[in-house]
């Protein structure tokens, strides 16, 4: 693991949940952006003294000539280290499982998504809610045409820890979220509506043509925003709205999803992770339940325990982690993954979020309709 080190956010995640199946092993790791923290903080999770790193290129180094050597990386770094790290992982050999925005620029998502295909390496993206089994679920479904041709998509992800100015008093996750040299053009819209976007690409399968965009900043002397809206039209005529704000009150981690077809829909809240709600044409309002026997396989394979014991984040994670070892495994014993390990979000995923951030802040920019084939996706 790179980053991820004391007080750190989402590298305690990736620890907990790359655990859960016994697939994956924390041997080594570069942990923090402070050397000397980053070696105490790997002994104190128990990594030997000779793999705890003082930097991502110690650990390249410490690890390319062993003979049991890491399998692949977990990058979870700000934004902004995603690409450089990244890069220099790939060029020596090592499999890549990378957070989310890919890289901060376009410019590195393109460069990076290329040496990933040139390379053979495997690249993962950790697009979290689509390791959810109702997620999958619903993607099975619509996939299956059980709404019909998709007409309209809405999806948000509103979060409230930054109403304030939190990050001129010191929050360490908020000064580099609001700092466009780290997070990249996109505020909320490439912290949050990336994932959003993902979500709602990956459930319909649908592609995005062209979107209109208007970013706000509503906390005074943010340099970034902190709410989005985006009109969006995907390839076939259907409708798609995203919002993603970091100032919405009474939102911890608001991801909802709607899908709304020609004969039924599906709503999926993940405060409520275990349940997809689906309604037909002229008929009533169903509970799908996480665990049922008529669940697709590609539920079920995403789910550990019966229902009624509730699962969530944690476990989506884990499937991801799942995923991701099951297809680099299918590449070293020349098969195709099982399905655990298809449909896993990869680098051209990641290319696709980045080049959907740049489109939104063009379109508020310039405020006009951006196309989205010209970015190279
Ligand atoms: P954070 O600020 O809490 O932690 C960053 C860590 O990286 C710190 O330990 C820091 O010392 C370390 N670091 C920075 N530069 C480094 C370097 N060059 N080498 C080694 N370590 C370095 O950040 P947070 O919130 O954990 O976010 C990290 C990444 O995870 C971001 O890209 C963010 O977008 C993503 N994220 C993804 C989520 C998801 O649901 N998939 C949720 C939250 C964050």
């Amino acid at each position: 693991m790179v980053g991820g080190g004391q007080g750190a956010y989402i590298g305690n995640i990736h620890r907990l949940a790359s655990r859960l199946d016994g697939a994956w092993t924390l041997v080594a790791g570069a942990f923090d952006v402070d050397p000397d923290k980053g070696r105490d903080f790997a002994l104190s999770q128990g990594i030997d003294a000779d793999r705890s790193y003082g930097s991502y290129l110690d650990l390249i180094e410490g690890e390319k000539n062993r003979a049991d050597r890491v399998d692949a990386v977990a990058i979870c770094t700000p934004n902004f280290t995603h690409y450089p790290i990244a890069k220099a992982l790939i060029e020596a050999g090592f499999d890549v499982i990378c957070e989310k925005p890919l890289t901060a620029t376009l410019e590195d998502a393109i460069a990076l998504e290329a040496l990933t295909q040139n390379s053979g390496r495997f690249v993962g993206v950790t697009y979290t809610y689509s390791g959810y089994p109702m997620v999958h679920e619903a993607r099975v479904r619509i996939a299956n045409g059980e709404i019909g041709k998709v007409r309209t998509v809405q999806v948000e992800y509103p979060l409230e820890w930054m109403a304030t100015a939190i990050e001129q008093q010191g929050n360490a996750q908020a000064a580099w979220r609001t700092d466009p040299k780290k997070n990249g053009r996109g505020g909320s819209i490439g912290d949050i509506g990336t994932h959003a976007y993902h979500l709602a690409g990956f459930v319909t399968g649908l592609k995005l043509e062209s979107l209109t965009a208007d970013l706000a900043t509503f906390v005074e002397g943010r340099a970034l925003d902190d709410n989005a809206h985006v009109m969006m039209r995907y390839e076939g005529g259907a409708r798609g709205l995203l919002w993603s704000s970091q100032v919405a009150l009474g939102n911890s981690n608001g991801v909802r999803l709607r899908v709304f077809g020609e004969s039924g829909s599906y709503q999926w809240f993940q405060e409520q992770p275990n349940e997809l709600v689906y309604t037909p044409l002229n008929g009533r309002v169903q509970i799908i339940k996480r665990g049922a026997d008529d669940l697709s396989e590609d539920a079920k394979l995403r789910t550990r325990t019966p229902p009624g014991h509730p699962e969530g984040y944690l476990e989506a994670f884990a499937n991801l982690y799942a995923g991701f070892a099951e297809a680099i495994r299918a590449r070293a014993d020349g098969r195709e993954p099982s399905p655990l390990g298809q449909n896993v979000p990869l680098a051209y995923d990641g290319l696709k979020g980045v080049a959907f951030v740049e489109a939104v802040v063009d379109s508020a920019e310039s405020d006009t309709p951006v196309w989205l084939k010209p970015l190279a996706v």
